[in-house]
């Protein structure tokens, strides 16, 4: 891809960024680079811990660890394997980095659309003029079975209204959470801004626990849009690419 926008891959310095901000770190799930004292560390405060690559995207190498009543549980797609001690399962973690960096995340229990986990994707972008936009909201519905809701993982795109609609969510609610979730989008924007001015989209994937409350699991630097070219309503895919084309972005 040609087009200017600033990327920062590293999932960690993106963390920081926001862990920074009195009004946005709450909004982090605690993260930690994985080592075996942080492993230990955040197995002792949460039942469910991801273990993430932190440069990665698509959701591949999602790992979901679980503690059970003897030893832990780690899935990664729909494989589920079993660990009894916190070191069979800490030297099973570096084998599966394979020397490459990863990320501790508290896990989040997603909110679930007609039984099927879901989260949210915010996207952010910023005009010629400076301002930042959330120019659109939709879901990604998990595929039954796996850790990672991703397109690229088999998950199906939703329209947030519907999606929230189906986990129980009333109109009223649909539309407090909509706002809340687009200023946040914008929030982000600004504060990565103080970091870089070269920053013109940015994609924020941010979960709903069962009470509703939002959590920021990423933000994503160069966010795909594609699989809303294909939905039948196409007005989000539209307004995204108005704003894209000011920046060179073409698909
Ligand atoms: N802390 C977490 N709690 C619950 N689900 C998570 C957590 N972190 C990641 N996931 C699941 O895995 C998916 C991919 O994780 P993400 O951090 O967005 O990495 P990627 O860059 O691969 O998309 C998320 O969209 C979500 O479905
Ligand atoms: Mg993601």
């Amino acid at each position: 891809m040609n087009y200017k926008s600033t990327t920062i891959k590293s999932k960690w310095t993106k963390t920081k960024w926001i862990n920074r901000s009195a009004n946005l770190r709450k909004y982090v799930p605690q993260t930690l680079p994985f080592s075996r004292s942080s492993l230990s560390s955040m197995l002792a405060q949460y039942s469910t811990v991801f273990f993430k690559p932190t440069g990665g995207t698509g959701g591949f190498n999602i790992f979901r660890i679980k503690k059970q009543a003897k030893g832990y549980q780690i899935q990664h797609n729909s494989t589920k394997t079993h660990y009894v001690t916190l070191d069979a399962l800490y030297e099973q973690l570096k084998k599966r980095a394979r020397g490459s960096s990863y990320l501790l995340q508290k896990g989040i229990k997603l909110a679930e659309t007609k039984g099927r986990p879901f989260d949210i994707r915010v996207m952010v972008q910023k005009t010629n003029k400076g301002a930042w936009n959330s120019t659109a909201l939709f879901t990604k519905i998990g595929k039954p079975g796996k850790v990672a809701t991703n397109y690229t993982q088999g998950g199906k795109i939703g329209f947030f209204p519907q999606t929230l609609s189906g986990a129980g969510f009333s109109k009223d609610r649909i539309a407090q959470k909509q706002a809340e979730l687009k200023r946040l989008g914008v929030s982000v924007g600004r504060l990565f801004d103080g970091y870089s001015r070269g920053f013109r989209e940015l994609g924020l994937d941010v979960a709903l626990d069962k009470e509703g409350r939002v959590w920021i699991l990423e933000v994503n630097t160069r966010p795909q849009f594609y699989p809303l070219k294909n939905m039948k309503d196409k007005s989000m895919y539209r307004n995204i690419m108005s704003y894209a084309r000011q920046y060179g972005r073409k698909k």
